[in-house]
């Protein structure tokens, strides 16, 4: 029987040969269902993603336990992430239902206060061999109305970096290179220059948020440049969404669960699978 695993292994073998481990959040026995049916045929590492609305929805307990469960009927290493949480006590409270890895997102606070509220993280995680990821720097939403070299300035910067694992000795480091959380407007600019500098002077495993909408070739330099954990949320739920939206227009009599969510279960599969193969992370185990 297969247990849930910290990201630790996950992400260095990562960064050892050069691919990245998808994050894939998820919200439901469905989504989860999907991508770890998809990661088992494809051999895939996966991290399972949850974010602190997904615990509301959906419970830890629930998510842990359905974890569990796709983690013994598969092979492939799973992790049970979790993402963009702020408060120390939801973590806890996680970490104590059976998470297997955490973000602290303290990257809002200022840097003092990052590290200290990251400490905090770790030194409870750690003693229960839970990987934690920090962020640095700021990823943009897609409504800032912000000028170029506002953007730049949330950035994150090599040297910060250095400085703040130093100070904390986190598992994993989120950066802040011109991705955003959400839809972009146009084609979004990554910051390739920076995440290089980054990566020559951090050893760190590197993730890269708000990878939805991105090009995939954009992806796939970021990842040749040092991510090792791509997270990926936002080009699941549309295409989930929108096969249940044409399933009703078809059939707006139907009432059966299990019949208009097959269609938004296949929909997802196809784009997983791509995503997957974005990171380069099929074939691994
Ligand atoms: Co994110
Ligand atoms: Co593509």
């Amino acid at each position: 029987m297969q247990q849930l695993l910290s990201t630790r292994q996950l992400l260095f073998n990562a960064q050892k040969r050069k691919y990245a481990v998808p994050a894939f959040n998820i919200h439901n026995m469905e989504t989860l269902q999907v991508v770890t049916e998809t990661a088992a045929e494809l051999h895939s590492p996966l991290i399972l993603a949850a974010t602190p609305s997904t615990v509301a929805y959906a419970g830890a307990d629930y998510l842990v336990a359905m974890a569990a469960v796709a983690a013994a009927r598969t092979d492939i290493p799973i992790a049970l992430h979790l993402d963009h949480h702020e408060r120390f006590s939801d973590i806890q409270q996680a970490i104590d239902a059976g998470f297997s890895s955490c973000m602290i997102d303290a990257s809002r606070a200022p840097f003092s206060v990052n590290v200290e509220r990251t400490n905090e993280v770790l030194a409870y995680a750690h003693r229960y061999d839970v990987t934690v990821e920090a962020e640095l720097g700021r990823l943009v939403g897609i409504e800032d109305d912000l000028v170029v070299n506002e953007k730049v300035s949330m950035y994150t910067n090599p040297q910060d970096a250095v400085r703040f694992i130093e100070e904390t000795g986190i598992d994993s480091l989120a950066v802040a290179i011109g991705t955003a959380h959400g839809l972009y407007k146009g084609t979004p600019e990554l910051d390739f220059d920076r995440l290089e500098a980054i990566h020559r002077v951090v050893d760190t495993p590197l993730v890269l948020h708000g990878a939805s909408d991105v090009p995939d070739e954009l992806v796939q330099r970021a990842i040749s440049l040092g991510i090792c954990k791509v997270n990926i949320a936002t080009d699941l739920k549309i295409p989930f969404s929108a096969a249940i939206q044409s399933y009703f227009q078809q059939h707006p009599e139907a009432t059966d669960p299990r019949k208009y969510l097959n269609p938004a279960k296949e929909a997802m599969r196809v784009v997983v699978r791509h995503k997957i193969a974005v990171c380069g992370s099929a074939g691994k185990y």
